[in-house]
């Protein structure tokens, strides 16, 4: 096997920035990440966002939940998160001593960026009494801001968890946030952040695709917003959803939510079609554009030289953690 071509010190890649250094088109990358998990104890932690190549290197694929609870439980040295910033920050909340390596410390969020701490700081100080639950697509920064965490999957459980007399904050997606408030009938008070993503679907367009697919089910993220919600016939997180086409029998699925997932769908179910739901455009804007930031290439950068790193203080590791093992220990007594 071809060694990579780039053997390059380390201080002309801090001077370069290392996400500039070509790779030699004749590197096996699949063969080269294998290689560097096994020599350097590393653990490929992906998102069902993730671009399928990235996906079919991993060693792990799942939802936000199923990552997180993968960061806390790894025996490797090094986790490599094929993800967003928020995903590997948890990771490195949940794992303080382990490296923790994302292919491009760009990939962000729009719900995490939509809800800055100092913001929330002062709408938190307007209701001193009420519980703060964050959805996990926030910054660690938030989360040392935050009661209880959650993700789609155990959203309701998480709600439900707290006594009905309190008042209950949720950031800081206000679709996700409205969903749980008929779900649980409970009031929350809603941030009004949104995914850029999930509020991209066209109800018009699913409606025309609807007519030349009769037989399709519309299966829904709780991040869209209401009125796609309302049409689907099942709403669920990335591996609801995944668990959903397994065992429903319909044939034919549209499909909202980041079209990533649809490669596990495809892989589970090579005998049914799935439909990426349209956007309200002609762009390709229903693919999260922060998940798409990670390639192969960046993978394999990230692994060989072991950057960019995630850094976090160990006063944001110790105040972001608590909320983080509040909610798992939610889920595990929800069986999730
Ligand atoms: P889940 O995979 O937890 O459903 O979350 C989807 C998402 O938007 C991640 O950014
Ligand atoms: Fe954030 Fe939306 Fe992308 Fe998920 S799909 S990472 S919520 S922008």
């Amino acid at each position: 096997m071809q060694a990579a071509s780039t053997e390059i010190d380390l201080n002309d890649l801090e001077k370069k920035g290392f996400l500039d250094i070509a790779i030699d088109p004749s590197v096996d990358l699949v063969a080269e990440i294998e290689r560097m998990k096994k020599e350097k104890n590393a653990v490929i932690l992906a998102h069902y966002y993730q671009e399928s190549e990235i996906q079919d290197v991993a060693d792990y694929i799942g939802d936000s939940l199923g990552l997180s609870q993968q960061a806390s439980s790894t025996s490797a040295d090094i986790i490599v998160f094929a993800g967003v910033h928020f995903m590997a920050e948890t990771a490195k909340i949940l794992s303080p001593h382990k490296k923790v390596l994302l292919p491009d410390l760009k990939a962000g969020c729009s719900l995490a960026d939509s809800c800055p701490a100092p913001l929330f700081r002062q709408f938190k100080e307007k209701h001193p009494n009420a519980v703060v639950v964050s959805y996990i697509n926030c910054t660690a920064a938030l989360k040392t801001l935050t009661d209880i965490c959650c993700t789609s999957t155990n959203a309701v459980q998480v709600i439900n968890s707290i006594p009905s007399d309190k008042e209950i904050i949720f950031a800081p997606d206000r679709n996700l946030g409205a969903y749980l408030e008929k779900k649980t009938g409970r009031d929350l008070i809603l941030w009004n952040g949104t995914c850029m993503v999930h509020e991209i679907f066209s109800h018009e367009k699913i409606a025309r695709l609807q007519v030349r697919y009769p037989k399709a089910k519309l299966i829904a993220h709780p991040e869209c917003e209401a009125h796609i919600l309302e049409a689907a016939e099942y709403v669920g997180s990335t591996s609801g959803l995944l668990k959903f086409v397994q065992t429903d029998d319909a044939k034919e699925f549209i499909v909202a939510t980041e079209p990533g997932i649809i490669h596990q769908m495809e892989l589970a179910c090579p005998d049914k079609v799935f439909i990426p739901a349209p956007p309200n455009n002609t762009c390709a804007c229903n693919e999260c554009p922060h998940m798409k930031l990670n390639t192969m290439e960046k993978l394999y950068r990230c692994m060989k030289f072991e950057q960019p790193e995630i850094v976090l203080t160990e006063e944001v590791i110790r105040d972001g953690r608590a909320c983080i093992d509040r909610m798992l220990e939610i889920s595990r007594a929800s069986g999730l």
